[in-house]
């Protein structure tokens, strides 16, 4: 059911766990399902230079979680806004349909970390 790559990011996922002090936190939960992603990012100068999550999720919201810690770090802030949830389930060698809605997990608690980051900046 699932890819090569959705295991391997499933059974050994990048970049999990807390940062200590993280220059912005998103949270989001899905209404699909209930589960839940926190994202924490260290930003400077507008780049994502260090990124970490814990989802309380699936096996296809892990594996997209940890795919798209790894597509944005080293990326501008508009870069990993534009990461769309499609995106990251392709790098994945796809999702089932009916998983698909996993990864938006991923994409939008990452774009609320930093539209959250955004806001207070202003
Ligand atoms: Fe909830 Fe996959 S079933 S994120």
């Amino acid at each position: 059911m699932y890819s090569d790559k959705v295991m391997d990011h499933f059974s050994n996922p990048r970049n999990v766990g807390e940062m200590e002090v993280p220059d912005a936190i998103g949270e989001f939960g899905s209404s699909h399902c209930g589960d839940t992603i926190k994202v924490f990012l260290k930003i400077e100068d507008d780049i994502i230079k260090d990124i970490r999550f814990k989802t309380f999720g699936c096996a296809a919201a892990i594996a997209s979680s940890s795919m798209m810690t790894e597509m944005v770090r080293g990326k501008t802030l508009q870069e990993a806004l534009d990461l769309t949830n499609e995106a990251v389930a392709q790098a994945l060698d796809g999702l089932p349909p009916e998983k698909m809605h996993c990864s938006c997990l991923a994409a939008d608690g990452l774009h609320k970390a930093i539209n959250d980051y955004l806001q207070e900046k202003k």
